[in-house]
C-alpha cells in the first residue's frame, strides 16, 4: 500500500549505477528529480542518459560533494521544494577497490553525509510532512556471516579494523544514526540493505565481480576469479532492486529490509555461466589471491521482504539479467 506517494525526490549518487536507474524510473512518473554526485565513481555518461530522458524538463542536475553543506538547495525552485517527498541517499563509494581508494570520503559520506541528507528531509516539514528518507544500506553490514541466508535480525560478524571496515562500519553507523534519527526526533526514516545488483551503466572499471567478469569476455581476457572461487554470492539485476526500493520508499515501514535475489552461486559458476555467453571465444579462467575479509557468503534471507513489500519478488534470472547486461557492455565498447 502507497502511504507515502514519491511526487518528487532528491537523488543523492544519481551519476552511479543505481542513482541513475533510480532518476530514470521517477523521471518515467514524471515527477521532478533533483540529482546530485561529484562524479568521484560515477558516470558522466550515466547523467547524459537522463538528459536525454523524455521527461529530462523533471530532472535538475548539481554536481556537489554531498559531505558539504547543502548551500546548493537554494538553487532548487519553489515550486519544485514543495513537490519533494523523498530524498534517496544512494551516495557511496560501491566497490572494494574504489571504497578502499576513497575510504575517508566513503566514512564520511555515509555518516556526515546522511546526517546532511537528514536534515535536509527534515527541513521540507514547512511542505507538509517533511520527506521520507531512504538510506542504501548494504549487505556488508553481516560481514563474513556465520548464517545463511542472513536475516534481518542477524547482527553481523564484521572487522572493524581492517581494509573493508571504511565502508561496512560507515554503513552500519548510517543505520545506527537512522535509527537514532527517527527515536528521538519521532520521523519515519527507513533503509534498505543492497545485496549484490548488477546491470547495465555499471562503471565497468570499478572491479566489482559481475561487471568484471563481463568486461573481461567482451575484450576476450582471460576471466579472474579470486581464490578457488567456491565462496558464493546471489546476484539482483537493477529492475528487481529498483521495484523494491520504490515499495519500500512509498511504504511507512522504517526497520531494515533485505533486497536482493536469494539464489546463491559460487564465484566458479558465475564466471562459467559468463563464459558460456562467449561460447565462441576460447577464454581460460585464471585465480588470483583471496582478498583480505573477503566473505566466504552472502544470501539474503528476503521474507521480510516478500511479506512486507507484496508482491515483490526478484523475477530476473542470472542468465537473463547477464545477456541484458553484456549487451550494454558490447554497445558501449
Ligand atoms: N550495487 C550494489 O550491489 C550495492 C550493494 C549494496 C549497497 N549499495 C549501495 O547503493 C548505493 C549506490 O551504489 P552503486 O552500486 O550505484 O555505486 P556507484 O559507485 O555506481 O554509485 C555511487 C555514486 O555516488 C557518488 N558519490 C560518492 N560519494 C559522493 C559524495 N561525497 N558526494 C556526491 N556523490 C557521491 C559517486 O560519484 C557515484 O556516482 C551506495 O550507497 C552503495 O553503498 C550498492
Amino acid at each position: 500500500m502507497s502511504v507515502f506517494q514519491v511526487k518528487g525526490a532528491v537523488v543523492t549518487g544519481a551519476a552511479g549505477f543505481i542513482g541513475s536507474h533510480l532518476c530514470d524510473a521517477l523521471l518515467n512518473r514524471n515527477v521532478p528529480v533533483v540529482a546530485v554526485d561529484n562524479f568521484s565513481t560515477g558516470m558522466r555518461s550515466n547523467i547524459d542518459f537522463l538528459t536525454k530522458h523524455a521527461n529530462a524538463r523533471s530532472l535538475k542536475f548539481i554536481e556537489a560533494d554531498v559531505i558539504e553543506p547543502w548551500q546548493w538547495q537554494k538553487s532548487i525552485p519553489h515550486e519544485w521544494m514543495q513537490k519533494l517527498s523523498h530524498v534517496f541517499h544512494f551516495a557511496s563509494p560501491a566497490s572494494p577497490p574504489l571504497y578502499q581508494e576513497l575510504a575517508f570520503s566513503t566514512l564520511w559520506v555515509n555518516s556526515l553525509g546522511l546526517k546532511n541528507a537528514l536534515e535536509f528531509a527534515d527541513s521540507l516539514k514547512s511542505t507538509g510532512c517533511g520527506a521520507r528518507l531512504i538510506f542504501s544500506s548494504t549487505s556488508e553490514i553481516y560481514g563474513d556471516p556465520e548464517v545463511s541466508p542472513q536475516p534481518e535480525s542477524y547482527w553481523g560478524r564484521v572487522n572493524s579494523f581492517g581494509i573493508r571496515s571504511c565502508y561496512d562500519e560507515a554503513k552500519r553507523f548510517g543505520e545506527a544514526l537512522l535509527f537514532t534519527h527517527n527515536w528521538k526526533k519521532k520521523t519515519q526514516h527507513g533503509l534498505v540493505r543492497i545485496f549484490n545488483t548488477y546491470g547495465p551503466r555499471m562503471n565497468p572499471h570499478d572491479g566489482r565481480v559481475v561487471i568484471n567478469l563481463l568486461k573481461q569476455a567482451r575484450d576476450n581476457e582471460p576471466l579472474t576469479i579470486y581464490g578457488d572461487g567456491s565462496q558464493t554470492r546471489s546476484f539482483c539485476y537493477i529492475d528487481d532492486l529498483l521495484d523494491g526500493v520504490l515499495r519500500y520508499a512509498e511504504s511507512d515501514i522504517t526497520e531494515p529490509v533485505n533486497l536482493g535475489n536469494d539464489v546463491e552461486f559460487t564465484i566458479l559458476e558465475l564466471a562459467e555461466r559468463v563464459r558460456s555467453l562467449h561460447a565462441n571465444k576460447k577464454l581460460t579462467i585464471i585465480r588470483q589471491p583471496l582478498p583480505k575479509d573477503d566473505p566466504r557468503q552472502r544470501r539474503p534471507d528476503l521474507s521480510r521482504a516478500k511479506q512486507l513489500l507484496s508482491p515483490w519478488c526478484p523475477k530476473v534470472s542470472l542468465p537473463e539479467g547477464l545477456r541484458r547486461t553484456s549487451e550494454w557492455l558490447e554497445q558501449k565498447a
